[in-house]
């Protein structure tokens, strides 16, 4: 049985912490799934670290669909959220609801996520009552990333705050099941977990929220191209892949792979007949 939001949502009320991580393939989504992870967002960071964009604007419904099918067929009790692209959901209520529903018609997520608050939250609202969970994201949005002049935190101001806090209401009237905060002040992040009913994930929002989500290739440390502030390498994966890589590149050179372990073998006497 998959993990429901009925479940994410106790999982704030009895204080128990939520994690959250990203997958984009099938064997990643495999062990991330057999880790116990509750929630695997097949996000949009994929433009960057599977798919070499600057940013997430490029990506593609198609683009997110194909990840989710495979993040799917991984995954047996993780909710699966399938990340909404730039201009999936922006144009109206329809355009938002026909491709939220290829999310969950044709790729099979559990849930997705849209980034923006107020000015999203009668979309979100429509999705909730046809019956698609919808994950909110509000501080720093990737997607407004030429809107923001880069990928820079947001909420310093006092009026920035409060219109953070003011999206975070708006989505959870909206009837969201959980909200992302995205590179906000921490004492801010903790103040909005306070004051809403539904589930807070950070993402370089401090210990204060209810949960917290991180880009694998961050932890694992095999995107190289930077280390996002908010991120902790738990292993430096591409050391090791560097390694493997060159030692396999030395041994074809040398001649010592494959040895026999690696090699089919036929009868002496089948081999004779084709001489
Ligand atoms: O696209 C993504 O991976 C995200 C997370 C960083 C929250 O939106």
């Amino acid at each position: 049985m998959r993990i429901t939001i009925n479940q994410i949502r106790e999982m704030k009320q009895k204080g128990e912490k939520i994690t959250m991580l990203t997958a984009y393939d099938y064997s990643t989504a495999k062990i991330v799934d057999e880790a116990g992870i509750p929630l695997i967002l097949v996000g949009d960071s994929l433009g960057m670290v599977v798919l070499g964009y600057e940013s997430t604007i490029p990506v593609t419904i198609e683009d997110m669909l194909h990840h989710t099918k495979a993040v799917v067929r991984g995954t047996k009790t993780a909710m699966v959220i399938g990340d909404m692209p730039f201009m999936t959901y922006h144009l109206s209520v329809e355009q938002a609801l026909k491709n939220a529903a290829r999310f969950i018609q044709e790729a099979g997520a559990q849930a997705i996520k849209l980034e923006g608050g107020i000015t999203v939250a009668e979309k979100v609202r429509r999705l909730v009552e046809c019956g698609i969970p919808v994950m909110g994201h509000i501080g720093l949005t990737p997607q407004s990333v030429l809107q923001f002049g880069g990928h820079r935190a947001q909420g310093k101001t006092p009026e920035a705050a409060i219109k953070i806090l003011e999206d975070a209401k708006a989505l959870e009237q909206a009837g969201a099941f959980s909200i992302v905060l995205e590179t906000v002040p921490a004492p801010l992040a903790t103040l909005i977990t306070q004051k809403i009913s539904i589930p807070t994930i950070g993402i370089g929002a401090g210990i204060g929220c209810d949960g917290q989500v991180q880009v694998i290739n961050d932890i694992l440390g095999s995107f190289t191209d930077f280390v996002p502030k908010h991120a902790k390498q738990y292993a430096k994966i591409s050391d090791i892949t560097r390694q493997a890589v060159t030692d396999y590149y030395n041994e074809v050179k040398a001649g010592s792979f494959p040895t026999d372990k690696q090699s089919l073998f036929i009868d002496e006497a089948v081999l004779a007949e084709l001489k």
